[in-house]
This record gives structure tokens, sequence and C-alpha cells, in this order.
């Protein structure tokens, strides 16, 4: 009943509200490309490079591993160099218990580092699972070892409630004042979770198992204090009862702690007194929340307070409507729920009502409460979920994807040339990607996405370093570096205009697209982050029509080449797509040839050399208002007759690159190669709608199957069948075979392959690779 409750308002939210278009990262990264070189460092036999730490000084990376703790050292210039290390496994003692207990000697029964925090100057405090054993100890920085205890073996230390037992079960501690507030699970069987501090003289408190403040399923993501407040803030979430129509919602929440909380004398003895819980809220208004929380930050503001960023999934599977959320809180709107009304579960109905009988004073779950308030901390012990929800900055998230899952995110202020500070997310997805996103008054921006690894597998960790430039990722095999920008791939004042990168900006002195690092001299940079409009922007950039490439400034960085094909040789132009956000055309020659010219999909011109397919073609993207040429070729008459072979080619200045010729052993009758062209084209026409109809039926068959079958749990969700490419720039499989004629999208030749089968086929394929188009004109 509740299942099919849950459906009918899912498929209401379906339809009232109509889905915006799903933001593309402007520009994409495969994995090794060299526009994006991405250093990295991993050990022979180390594994679970979950945690990450940078010192003071941000030239010394810690890392906790499996079994392992090093100390890495790492620079601007992108080198990774090992420093140090502490083998740190379990006693082979505690392996057979833990294998004992059935868990996995292969999988389960290591040291997995869950805490890993500066004490002091000179020693870190950290904390493994140990074998399904949590333990921590101190590591001094002087000799990079593990403090020894008296009989000169390593000091070991209970680590219960400060590290999981299990290493698939969540964790968070964050070190206050040199106290360490932690929230992860408390026994071995993973279903009594807490939230603890340790680590002082004062009091050890702990969260009420008895009273259940919190589920048993409760999941932490994330813990901050933060500058100018009091508290401890707690993200996780957890299976709500306070709902009557729902059973086994999952809510994402934060919680709170008083720094100041040292327990109750009579009541609430080393337990906290300050404990509150609330719902947070993240979701388009009318539409089905994403309430899964993957991971949270807290971001100071310039202007004060503090600014959290969550990034969220949802528990329902919603086909095309599912994906990813992210969502801002501010520190005010937490507090005022917190300052609000509470919740009671009333005791005859088992139902959570409100309660709203005045508050007492001190005011229950206020800093001020001291350990001998006892009507208070009575009061406390059953009013611990605030009535009100958190809502998001804006009322709604600041970005929503669709089919992926952000699993971690960082984020940095970063000022403009201007002096303005845009947020920039860091998100990490379960599958390898990491995407860079501007949040602008307009919405948010995907500048870029890098494909991390070359097999999927889950970002584990972010770590930014703003003093680098550095964002350090954390993952099964090792630590990536990934500089947060590289302004040099904008050749043109347009495109880094058009990038609206706060990292880039055009410096008009040296022609360059380059960092806006603290301290550079900007008098003549030009950056527009919140409009991008190079024609505002750019001098001299307005577009010329026809004239380009005559332009003395530089700013059109005109890609030119001029070709002298023999006849009938079948010419592939390709045309570089740098942004996925621009459209791209081609312009004809004056006269344009009726028949011999055709686009394919990936905007690649392919042409049958002949007198009246001669003439300049030029590709065209317009994006953001503003059009500019990004290839222009110049094919010349054909000069010899038919039957001689060759191909010539005259590229003005530049080695040749990136124009394909059939090369021809022997000739083809030119209507021959014409009707294999167009077949090849229509057929790619037919296959491309064949993959939509079909991708479309489906979306459309999840969409069912997800509304007849009970809620997807976290982890099915990861199981569903990709359905890539909403963004309409799909991928063909790379051979597509039918009958005798067999057709490859990067290669037209491959089609006249099939018939002549003496012939080579051309070489890679070209398609997009920005820059590969052709010399400078
Ligand atoms: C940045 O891009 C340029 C040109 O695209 C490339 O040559 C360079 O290696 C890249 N640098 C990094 C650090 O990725
Ligand atoms: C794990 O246990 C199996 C059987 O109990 C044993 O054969 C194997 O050597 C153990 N592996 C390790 C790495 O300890
Ligand atoms: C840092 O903490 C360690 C472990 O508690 C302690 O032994 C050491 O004296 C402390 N150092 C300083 C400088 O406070
Ligand atoms: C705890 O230690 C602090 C300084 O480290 C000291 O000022 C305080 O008196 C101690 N409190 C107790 C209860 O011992
Ligand atoms: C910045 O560069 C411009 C031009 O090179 C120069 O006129 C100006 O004095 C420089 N400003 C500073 C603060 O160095
Ligand atoms: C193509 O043009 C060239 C030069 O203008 C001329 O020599 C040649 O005869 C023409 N070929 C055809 C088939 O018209
Ligand atoms: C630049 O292009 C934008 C978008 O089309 C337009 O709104 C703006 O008015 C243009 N500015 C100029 C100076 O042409």
């Amino acid at each position: 009943m509740h299942a099919r409750a849950l459906c009918l308002l899912w498929g209401l939210a379906i339809s009232t509200a109509a889905l915006g278009p799903d933001p593309a990262p402007r520009v994409a990264f495969q994995w090794g490309d060299p526009r994006r070189i991405l250093p990295h460092f991993s050990l022979r036999g180390v594994s679970n490079y979950d945690v990450l730490l940078l010192s003071k000084d941000e030239d010394t990376l810690y890392v906790g591993a499996r079994d392992t703790i090093l100390s890495l050292g790492v620079d601007s210039t992108g080198t990774m160099a090992f420093k140090n290390l502490i083998p740190w496994a379990p006693t082979d003692e505690k392996k057979q218990e833990c294998v004992f207990k059935k868990k996995s000697n292969l999988t389960e029964c290591f040291n997995f580092i869950r805490v890993l925090v500066p004490l002091n100057q000179t020693h870190l405090y950290v904390c493994g699972t140990y074998a399904f054993s949590p333990t921590c100890s101190y590591v001094s920085l002087d000799t990079f070892t593990l403090v020894s205890g008296a009989q000169g073996q390593p000091l070991l230390l209970d680590g219960k409630g400060q590290s999981p037992f299990n290493p698939q079960h969540t964790y968070t501690a964050a070190l206050v004042d040199g106290e360490l507030y932690t929230g992860t699970m408390n026994n071995f069987q993973g279903n009594e979770p807490i939230i603890s501090r340790a680590l002082s003289n004062r009091t050890l408190l702990k969260t009420d198992a008895f009273l259940r403040w919190l589920q048993a399923d409760a999941a932490f993501v994330a813990s901050f204090s933060i500058p100018h407040d009091d508290k401890v803030y707690f993200f996780f979430e957890e299976t709500a009862n306070e709902f009557d129509f729902f059973e086994g919602l999952t809510v994402p929440r934060v919680a709170q702690v008083c720094k100041s909380d040292v327990g109750g004398d009579k009541v609430l003895q080393r337990k906290w007194t300050t404990f509150l819980k609330a719902q947070l809220s993240c979701a388009q208004p009318e539409r089905f929340p994403y309430n899964v929380i993957h991971h949270a930050v807290a971001l100071p503001q310039p202007a004060g307070g503090t600014v959290f960023y969550g990034v969220f999934s949802s528990q329902w599977e919603m086909g095309a409507t599912g994906g990813a959320a992210v969502c801002a809180f501010s520190q005010p709107a937490i507090k005022e729920v917190f300052n609000g009304k509470y919740k009671e579960l009333n005791k005859g109905s088992l139902r959570w009502t409100t309660y709203s009988e005045p508050v007492m004073v001190p005011r229950p779950g206020s800093c001020s409460v001291g350990p001998s308030s006892d009507k208070t901390l009575n009061f406390m012990k059953e009013h611990f979920l605030m009535d009100g929800k958190v809502e998001p900055m804006g009322l709604r998230p600041l970005l929503e994807k669709q089919d992926v899952t952000y699993t971690r995110l960082a984020v940095h202020q970063v000022p403009s040339i201007s002096g303005t500070q845009y947020p920039v997310l860091f998100l990490g997805t379960d599958q390898g990607l990491l995407h860079k996103a501007v949040v602008l008054p307009g919405g948010t921006h995907i500048i870029e996405e890098i494909q991390l690894f070359q097999e999927p597998e889950a970002v584990r960790n972010l770590l930014l370093s703003p003093a680098k430039g550095m964002l350090y990722v954390g993952f099964a095999r090792g630590v990536l570096q990934v500089p947060v920008a590289n302004c040099s791939l904008y050749q043109s004042c347009a495109d880094c205009i058009l990038a609206r990168d706060p990292f880039c900006a055009w410096d008009s002195l040296s022609h360059a697209c380059r960092e806006t690092r603290a301290g550079a001299n900007v008098t003549h940079w030009l950056q527009d982050v919140e409009m991008g409009f190079p024609n505002d922007t750019c001098p001299q950039s307005r577009p010329k029509g026809r004239a380009i490439g005559r332009s003395q400034d530089g700013v059109d960085s005109n890609v030119m080449k001029t070709l002298s094909p023999a006849p009938n040789t079948v010419l592939r132009l390709p045309c570089p797509r740098l942004s996925a956000l621009a459209n791209y055309n081609w312009r004809y020659p004056e006269q344009r040839p009726s028949e011999g010219v055709a686009v394919l999909a990936d905007q690649t011109l392919v042409l049958i050399a002949q007198n009246r397919t001669a003439g300049t073609y030029e590709c065209w993207a317009s994006e953001n208002g503003y059009s500019r040429p990004v290839a222009r070729y110049v094919v010349q008459q054909p000069r010899g007759g038919a039957g001689h072979p060759g191909y010539h080619s005259r590229v003005d200045g530049i080695a040749e690159e990136g124009v394909e010729p059939l090369s021809p052993h022997r000739s083809y009758w030119p209507q021959f190669v014409t009707v294999t062209v167009l077949l090849a084209v229509t057929l790619v026409g037919a296959v491309a709608v064949a993959l939509v109809s079909y991708h479309d039926r489906l979306k459309a068959k999840s969409k069912v199957q997800g509304c007849s079958s009970p809620p997807a749990t976290k982890a099915s969700q990861q199981e569903k069948v990709p359905l890539s490419g909403a963004g309409g720039d799909f991928q063909f499989p790379t051979s597509y075979q039918d009958g005798a004629c067999c057709l490859q999208m990067d290669g037209i030749s491959q089609a006249i392959d099939a018939d002549n089968n003496r012939l080579s086929a051309g070489p890679g394929l070209m398609d997009g690779a920005p820059g590969a188009a052709a010399g400078k004109a």
C-alpha cells in the first residue's frame, strides 16, 4: 500500500513538472587526454586510498590506506613524491578472530584507515577498522612512526565509536579544539550508530542508543565545526519513522551538538544534553525529493557565515528523471530550524506530532543548558527531532544532473578578476568522472568533465589544496592529482570567455588564456564568468561574416587548410568540437554543390573532389549568441585526369593532419562513390533514428518497472542499466554490420573497403578532437 502511494505521488510528480534540459559539461576529457594530465601515485600492494589529509603548509599529503599510512610530498608542478610509510596491519591474532567471525580474510580482515586528523604540531591521531576491532593510535610526525607503548610495542587504543568495525560502513570525524567528534557504527553488527566525543580530559559523550536518537541504519557522511559557532554539525541519512504513510523512507539529516556540552549530572549522564536533529530537504518544488545524501562540505563565506553543500541522489529509480543533485544550506537556515518547534512521539498512537506547548528555559538543545538542568534534560530525552525541515538556498537544488551519482564533492571559493567570489564545485561520481561546475546567479554551469580512470570506479575522496591549485582524488588503487584548471587549452579569447571558468582569464597582452592566481597583475585580463559573452568582452571579436581568417588581431585562431585533391577523391573534413554547448554548422562555397557533399552526425563533412565541389568550406560554432569559425578548408579544383592516382595537398605552413583523404590506389567511378557515400549517410541516419527510439523505449520501460517494483535500495540503484547519452550526443557502436556493406561511423572509407578488398582503411577516427583539424592560417 505504501509502495502504491509512493508510486502515485511519483507519477504525479513526473507529469506535473516538465524537466529542464540536462546540463551538459561544456568540455569533456577522456581518460589519458593530453590536455588534462593527471599525475598519480600508487604503491604496489597498497589499496583503498580512502582518507586524505594535507599538512598545514600543504606540502605533505597524508593518506590512510589499507594496512598503511602514507606521507607524500606534493607541489604545484604536479609531482607526488613518496616520503614515508607506516605499515599498520592487524595482528595475526586479530585477523584470526576476524576470520572466525565469518569475515573475509581477502576483503575485510584488514585495517582500513578511517580517521586521520592533525592532533597537534607533532602528532596525528589515526584510527582504523583493524580487522573488525576498531583501534586508534598516534603518529609521531618527526619519525613518521606509531607512538610506542611502555614495552616498545605500538600504542594501540580502543577505537570503538571512532572507527566503524566494517569497512563498508560510513564514518566521519572532526577534530575540534583538540577533541575528536565522530559519527559511525558502534558495534560489530552495524546496527548501533553513534555520535561521540573523545580525546580530552572531559567526559566521553555519546548519543543515547536506548532512546533511539538515531535510527539503526544511520549513515554519516560529514561533520563540521565552523567559525563563530558553538556547535558541531553532523550530516547523515537514516530511515525516517515520523511520516505516517511512508515506510522505509530515507531522509537526509543534519544534527547538532554543543561544544560546551559535558553531559548531565543526574539525567543523561555521559550522554549529549544538546543533541538535536532535523530533516534536510533537497528537491524541486512539487517534485520527488533527492533524499539520499552522499557527502557534504562547509564553505565559509567571504561576507561571514557558512554555506553547506551536499550531494544527493534519490532512493527511487526514476529513469530519466532521477540522477543527482547538489543543494546548498545556509547556516542561518539550519539555526532557524533548530530554534523552531520540536516533534514528539505520541505514545498512544505511535505517531509523531508537533510539540506546541510553550518552550522551557533554558531552551532545550541550546548551548546554555547546564548539566543540572534536569527539567530541560528530561525534555531532551524525547524531543530530539525538530518539526521544521531545512530548505535549500533558493528553495531548489543548485544543480540537477541525470544519469550520474555524485559520491563526493569539494568546493572552493574562487575570486574572479573583478573580485567577485564564485563557488566552484568539484563533483566525483561513482563511475570515476569528475565534474567541475561554477555556481552562478543564472544557474550552475558545468565547465568540464574529466574521466579520471581507465575503468569505471567510484571516487572515494576529494581534497582541495587551494594553495597548490590541485585537487587530490583518493580511489581504490591510488591517489590522483588534478590541476584545478588548464586554461591553456582555450586558445582564443572567445574560447577563454565562453568557458566561464573563474580560474581562467584572457591576458590581452600575451594573447593567452591564463590562470588567475592570486597576486597576478590582471590589468589587461578579460573575463566574463557570469554571462560568457565574448562579443562584449573580447576586443575586435565581433563576428566578421565571411571576412574571417583575415583578422590581424589574432583573436580568432582560425584554422585553415588548402587541399589539392586528385579527382574523385573522397575527403573527410573534420569539424573540431571543443564545446558540447555549441551548435556546429558548415558554410559552403557561394555556389553550393547540389551533390557529392554530406555531413555526418559528428559534423565531419564528406565530399567527393570534383570541379563543382571545389570551394571554401567552413565549420562554424555558435554558442551563447556568438559565432566563430573553427575550421576552414579551401578545396581546389582537382588537377590531373581521372584515373591518375595520387592525392596532393598543400597545407599552409603547418604539417598536415586531420584531413583524411581516402587514399585511392586506383580510381572509382564517381557515381559509385556518390552512391556509396549517400547510402552510408542514409544508413547512419536510420541507425540514429533506431537507436534514439530504442533508447526512448528503454527509458519508458525502466520507468514502468521502477513504478511496479518496490523502491530501489542504494545498492541496486548503481546496477541500473546505463542509459547514457541523454544529451542527444549519443555514441554509435564502433562497427555496424549490415549484410555485405560494412560501415563504420568513423571511417566512411571502410564502406568502400568492403567492395575493394585491397584498400586499406583510413587511419583512426578524428571526430571532434579539438585542435586536430588543421594548421593555423
Ligand atoms: C594543458 O593543455 C595544453 C594544450 O591543450 C597541453 O599541452 C598541456 O599539457 C596541458 N597541461 C596539463 C597540465 O594538463
Ligand atoms: C584466507 O583463508 C584461507 C582459508 O581459511 C587461507 O587458505 C588463505 O591463505 C587465507 N588468505 C590470507 C591472505 O590470509
Ligand atoms: C601532541 O600530542 C601527543 C599525543 O597526545 C603528545 O604526546 C605530545 O606531547 C603533544 N605535543 C604537543 C606539542 O603538544
Ligand atoms: C582539562 O585540561 C585543561 C587544559 O588542557 C585544563 O584547563 C582543565 O582544567 C582540565 N579539566 C579537567 C576537568 O581536568
Ligand atoms: C600591471 O601591468 C601594467 C601593464 O604591464 C602596468 O602598467 C601596471 O603598472 C602593472 N600593475 C602592477 C600593480 O604591477
Ligand atoms: C576542372 O577544372 C579544371 C581547371 O579549371 C579543368 O582543367 C578541367 O578540365 C575541369 N574538369 C572537368 C571535368 O570539367
Ligand atoms: C553579445 O551577445 C549577447 C547574446 O547574444 C547579447 O545579449 C549582447 O547584447 C551582445 N552584445 C553586443 C555588444 O553585441
